[in-house]
């Protein structure tokens, strides 16, 4: 190990006590290669969105690293970029389940008249938000206000035809998502598209998540590379360049790239099966902490409900 990979593994584990987040205390804990891989594409992808000019800036001057409810909204063309992939793959007659909505998906459904869309999120004021700008949607949204860590309510059990989430990339808050879709997707003819930097989660860590998904009856049908792009604000931005500046091979071809931007791809699955089967034939296994009888008396209410006519 030379002397800069040394101080960044104990940089590295200095500053993972001082992180909360358990997003940064993923990337912190990876490997040093498996930092820089991350760091690489990361810049890579960026100096190519600049050079195609794409850029869209972020006007957040903010210094937090991580925001609330770890959220990071995508730019307006990702937005549509993702409502594209649901409307090409005839998901508009379908019941849609956006699990997360910080990146206002739920707006460009609504705009393209989309039937039956359900959004949950934990954070309250972005529900509030959402409620607004899809207030003149032809068909109504619903909005369930929902901390998935203490489970998917029964009544949206095995009700979804498809399912989107861009989840806290860590394997704690990635665990808490999976099982969450396995819950409330449908066994039969149903996907769902899955959000993941598949360099800032691991090799090793997306294998056993593949595994999972492949337990539950589901299989990887397609991944679209840095299909997803989102503008960091100003603390994220100097956290990345700062980050990048330890390792050689960037610093010497990619002394200028300013980190504005991050990235990550989507992964789409569909179910096995192309009928509704029982869900004993699955190994469908809650995280532990879900089955307490703690988490099944706090399973938050519907925050607020607009019903389809
Ligand atoms: C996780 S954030 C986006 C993450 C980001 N794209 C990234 O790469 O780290 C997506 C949405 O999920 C919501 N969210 C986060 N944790 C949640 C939880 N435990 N239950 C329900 N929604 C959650 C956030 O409020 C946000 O709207």
């Amino acid at each position: 190990m030379n002397l800069s990979k040394a101080f960044l593994f104990i940089l590295s584990k200095v500053l993972i006590i001082f992180f909360k987040s358990r997003t940064i205390k993923h990337i912190l804990n990876l490997s040093v290669d498996e930092k820089k891989e991350f760091l690489l594409k990361i810049l890579n992808e960026n100096q190519r969105f600049i050079d195609l000019e794409k850029e869209e800036y972020s006007d957040n001057n903010s210094l937090k690293f991580i925001q609330n409810y770890n959220q990071l909204p995508c730019t307006i063309e990702t937005r549509k970029k993702r409502a594209d992939l649901l409307e090409i793959n005839g998901f508009r007659d379908k019941e849609v389940l956006l699990m997360g909505d910080d990146d206002l998906v739920s707006v460009e459904l609504a705009l393209r008249n989309f039937k039956h869309v359900t959004v949950l999120d934990c954070d309250k004021n972005l529900l509030s938000k959402l409620k607004i700008l899809t207030s003149e949607a032809k068909f109504p949204i619903n909005f369930f206000h929902i901390d998935l860590y203490h489970g998917i309510p029964n009544y949206l059990n095995k009700l979804f035809d498809v399912i989107c989430f861009d989840p806290p990339q860590n394997s704690k808050d990635l665990d808490v998502f999976l099982h969450s879709t396995f819950q409330a997707i449908k066994y039969g003819n149903s996907s769902f598209y899955m959000m993941l930097n598949s360099s800032a989660i691991g090799e090793k860590e997306l294998s056993t998540i593949i595994k999972l998904i492949n337990n539950n009856g589901f299989f990887q049908h397609n991944k679209i590379e840095y299909f997803n792009c989102y503008p960091l604000n100003k603390g994220q931005s100097i956290l990345l360049t700062f980050v990048s500046f330890f390792f050689k091979s960037i610093k010497k071809n990619k002394i200028y790239i300013k980190c504005r931007y991050y990235f990550t791809d989507c992964y789409e699955f569909k179910s096995h099966i192309t009928n509704s089967v029982n869900q004993d034939n699955f190994d469908v296994k809650l995280p532990e902490s879900n089955n307490s009888n703690k988490y099944i008396k706090d399973v938050s209410l519907p925050f607020f409900t607009i019903s389809r006519s």
